[in-house]
């Protein structure tokens, strides 16, 4: 198989990410990965967010903030879960869409733009050899939490792409039948 196909049929995520992560240059090709994401009228729906080092005490503070305004009973290992959540690798980079009213392009591909550029930026991870993983979870959806990163009204999370190195082995890739979701119509 040509070597960039087997590239992409190969992607996998990883759960379990260490030291180091992309940075410099590296980190720049990444997100220009991300900047070549399909976008209908280049209305460039998409930011990025780059959470590193100490930040990411901070971003889980925020995150443990928002739990506790969603849920003002959230106990103590609830709220230790989120503040820890951006530990679990040594980047988070948030994804953010970026939502603009256009008589051509629904707010639909805006946001498909946007999950273009987190799997861009998987995919260039990858091929640079670190790992990642999107993550989501309620606090991606959470408005409080979008005000207190900065977001504008007109902005949402696509996700959390965690970054850094695989620990552990990679899980095979899971054999799907190419024939089971296409039909020649
Ligand atoms: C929009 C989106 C949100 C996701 N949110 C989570 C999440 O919050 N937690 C999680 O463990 N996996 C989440 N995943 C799934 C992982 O990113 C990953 O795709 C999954 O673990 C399967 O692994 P694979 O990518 O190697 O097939 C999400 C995937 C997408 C596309």
């Amino acid at each position: 198989m040509n070597e960039i196909l087997h590239f992409l049929t190969q992607r996998s995520s990883a759960s379990r990410l260490t030291e180091p992560a992309p940075i410099g240059e590296e980190l720049q090709a990444i997100f220009a990965a991300a900047l070549r994401a399909p976008d209908h009228a280049r209305l460039r729906p998409w930011r990025f967010l780059s959470v590193s080092g100490e930040r990411r005490i901070a971003l889980g503070e925020l995150f443990r903030e928002a739990l506790l305004l969603r849920n003002p009973d959230a106990d103590q290992a609830a709220q230790d879960k989120a503040a820890n959540a951006p530990l679990r690798a040594p980047l988070v980079v948030v994804v953010v869409t970026r939502l603009a009213e256009h008589p051509k392009v629904p707010y639909v591909e805006q946001r498909l733009s946007a999950g273009c550029a987190a799997h861009a930026i998987l995919l260039a991870a990858e091929a640079l050899g670190y790992a990642g993983i999107w993550r989501t979870g309620e606090v991606a959806f959470d408005r409080n939490l979008m005000r207190m990163l900065g977001l504008a009204d007109n902005e949402e999370i696509a996700g959390f792409v965690y970054l850094g190195t695989r620990e552990g082995e990679v899980r095979p890739v899971p054999q799907l039948a190419v024939a089971g979701f296409v039909t020649d119509w």
